[in-house]
């Protein structure tokens, strides 16, 4: 049983299914591309420690709060608050959600599309015999580029939209079930090469350019000179970003997650399957980083200048580097469908589209607005707002203030004005199933998180006035 949810919505068949589908959402990109970059330009280790407390502390109870609305209500962020007592002023979330999707496929496809072209580089063996420096041309020579990174970037919405199509059961969780667990083990080949790399010397000179197990530090030894009031939002707009949670995609899960299933502890192992990913791409990425000699603040790049060099490196490397790449464009892609599936599921239900032409009418509007972010890097480089090119604007108000201000927004509805009836209602499968910490729970929804989020929200955006400088 439990095949069809009661509403007799399409919905996850199993609960292995609602796991790899929302950590299908979860691992994406964020973890392998942004957390390394993210982690390297706010100091490393304390950026780490920052990030798992804001996990642990405010991202498990939104995304458990955001299973529970959609479960529910069995509707999309905006149905759902339209449904839920005390639900109506809510629906803002699901407005901004609207907009955070819009902005966060834009520099995701971005993204993915580099990865897509790096899957044909890795396959026509374009790595092979380059040197730092010159596999670090190569990215800079590819993605300031206008027409590759925009086909790249079109292929990418055409697949996202094509999975889409085919529905929740058949799109999203056939796909996630075979292919995290891949994931997971080619990061973890990689994580061994990249600290086996040992110390690296200049064949001419001797002179020493770097030492893997430097990496290793960068990441774990928290020096807390390098946290500022920006470190530690950035640490907070990661942890939503990572999690896929402040924009409503896991209301739109939740309403598609059976009624026996215990929410708890799913948000809790998404959460620490999402959390492992991010740590193993840490290790496979700085120790590498460091051997080569690169900044570990190299921005958006970072690890498409650094891998390359440890597939050489690698017995199989030729292997390891087209299986990498092609793993990361799937986790791209379980991730991006999750974004979409909001905007799509809101215009069936609220304006009673067809699902067809919902997907291709969004999917061409985000693809225009993404095209602007790609090209943020070549022809539209001279375009700054706020000190920030297209691209570093969308990913930068999305992350650390969108999601956020969403996040605030869940927790608030739910430790306030969802009922504590109802909360624990469906908690407990409706007292089918014992709540552990549900009080605690309470407490953290209530006052823990919202004040955790505003706090540092507003010292991010220098409110508080005491910048602390340094970092
Ligand atoms: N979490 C995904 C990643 O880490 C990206 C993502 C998917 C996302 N859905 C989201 C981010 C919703 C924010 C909100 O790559």
């Amino acid at each position: 049983m439990a095949n069809i949810p009661s509403s007799g919505r399409d919905g996850f068949s199993s609960k292995f299914g609602v796991i790899a589908a929302a950590a299908g959402s979860a691992v994406g990109l964020g973890n392998i591309w942004r957390f390394p970059y993210v982690a390297g330009e706010n100091g490393g280790g304390a950026f780490l420690l920052l990030y798992v407390i804001f996990i642990a502390l405010i991202g498990i109870p939104v995304m458990l709060s955001e299973f529970t609305i959609g479960r529910r209500a069995q509707a999309n962020p905006f149905g759902a608050f339209l449904k839920l007592k005390n639900g109506k002023p809510f629906i803002v979330v699901g407005i901004m959600g609207i907009i955070a999707a819009f902005f966060i496929l834009a520099f995701y496809s971005t993204v993915a599309g580099w990865t897509l072209e790096y899957i044909y580089k890795a396959i026509a063996n374009a790595f092979e015999g380059k040197t730092t420096d010159e596999l670090g041309t190569m990215f800079s020579d590819f993605h300031t580029g206008t027409f590759m990174p925009v086909f790249w970037q079109v292929i990418f919405m055409v697949l996202t939209a094509v999975i889409i199509f085919a529905g929740v059961k058949g799109g999203i969780e056939k796909m996630t079930k075979l292919l995290m667990p891949m994931l997971f083990l080619i990061i973890i080949v990689l994580c061994v090469g990249s600290v086996l790399l040992g110390e690296n010397t200049d064949p001419d000179t001797g002179a020493k350019i770097g030492n893997s197990l430097d990496g290793l530090k960068f990441l774990f030894y928290p020096d807390f000179s390098k946290i500022n009031a920006q470190a530690i939002l950035a640490a907070l707009g990661q942890a939503f970003f990572s999690l896929s949670i402040g924009m409503g995609v896991l209301i739109t899960y939740g309403s598609y997650i059976q009624k026996d299933n215990n929410l708890s502890s799913t948000a809790v192992q998404v959460s620490i399957a999402d959390t492992m990913v991010a740590i193993l791409a840490g290790v496979a990425i700085f120790p590498a980083v460091f051997y080569f000699g690169y900044s570990p603040e190299s921005g958006p790049g970072l690890v498409f200048k650094v891998l390359p060099g440890i597939f050489q490196q690698l017995p199989g490397g030729y292997i390891v580097g087209i299986l990498f790449f092609v793993l990361l464009a799937i986790a791209a892609l379980t991730s991006s469908i999750s974004v979409l599936e909001v905007v799509v599921s809101a215009m069936v239900e609220e304006l009673k589209m067809k699902r067809v032409p919902a997907t291709i009418i969004s999917t061409a509007a985000i693809t225009l607005f993404g095209v602007l972010c790609t090209l943020a890097f070549g022809p539209l480089k001279g375009v700054v707002i706020a000190g920030k090119n297209i691209f570093d604007l969308l990913e930068f108000s999305a992350s650390n203030i969108l999601l956020p201000l969403g996040g605030l927004l869940i927790v608030i509805y739910l430790g306030w004005f969802l009922g504590k009836r109802n909360l624990h209602d469906e908690l407990s499968n409706s007292g089918t199933i014992k709540v552990r910490l549900f009080q605690i729970f309470l407490f953290i929804v209530r006052f823990i998180a919202p004040i955790a989020i505003l706090a540092v929200f507003l010292n991010g955006l220098g409110v508080f006035g005491f910048e602390s400088v340094g970092g």
